[in-house]
C-alpha cells in the first residue's frame, strides 16, 4: 500500500489512522532519510494507539516508553548505534518479550534485528511530498 502525503499534518493523520486498528504486539519499522518524517510519523502513530502524551525523537535516549495506550510503545532511533550488538546490549530481544508495540527509526540499519513478521514503512522524500509504503516483511 502507498500514499502521497503532503505535509506534517497528513503524516500525522496517516499514522494515526494506521495504528488505530492495532490490537496486538507488533514491530514496526520506519525507513527513510534525515528529515523524511519518520518522528512526525511516530507522533500520529502513539495518538492513534490512544497514547495522549509527548513523542519526541529518542535519538540521545536510544528508546522512549510511552503507557496508557492501548498497547505500551517502544520508540528507538537507531541512527547512533554502531552495531547490531549494541541494540541487543540495550536489551532488543526483552522489548521483544514485553508485548507491545516496537516503532524503530532508521530501522534499515540492522535489518538482521527484525522480527517476523515486521510491518515496514518507507518514506520517500519529493521534496515538500512524502510516498509512504506499508509492507508487510514476512
Ligand atoms: N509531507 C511531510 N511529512 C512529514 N514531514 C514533512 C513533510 N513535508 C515536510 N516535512 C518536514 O520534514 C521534517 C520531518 O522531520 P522528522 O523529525 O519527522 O523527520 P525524521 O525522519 O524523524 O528525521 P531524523 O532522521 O532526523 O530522525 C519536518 O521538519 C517537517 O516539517
Ligand atoms: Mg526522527
Amino acid at each position: 500500500m502507498e500514499w502521497l502525503i503532503d505535509g506534517v499534518e497528513q503524516m500525522e493523520h496517516l499514522a494515526e489512522e494506521l495504528a488505530s486498528s492495532i490490537q496486538s504486539p507488533a514491530t514496526w519499522a520506519l525507513l527513510g532519510d534525515l528529515g523524511a518524517g519518520k518522528t512526525h510519523f511516530s507522533k500520529g502513530f502513539a495518538r492513534g494507539l490512544g497514547y495522549a502524551g509527548d513523542v519526541t525523537s529518542p535519538t540521545f535516549s536510544l528508546v522512549q516508553e510511552y503507557h496508557g495506550g492501548r498497547l505500551p510503545i517502544f520508540h528507538f532511533d537507531w541512527y547512533r548505534l554502531k552495531s547490531a550488538a549494541e541494540v541487543l546490549s540495550i536489551g532488543w530481544d526483552d522489548y521483544l518479550d514485553q508485548k507491545g508495540i516496537l516503532l524503530v527509526e532508521w530501522a534499515n540499519l540492522f535489518p538482521e534485528l527484525w522480527p517476523k513478521p515486521t510491518l515496514q514503512v518507507s518514506i520517500e522524500i519529493l521534496d515538500s511530498r512524502r510516498l509512504v509504503t506499508l509492507r508487510n516483511i514476512d
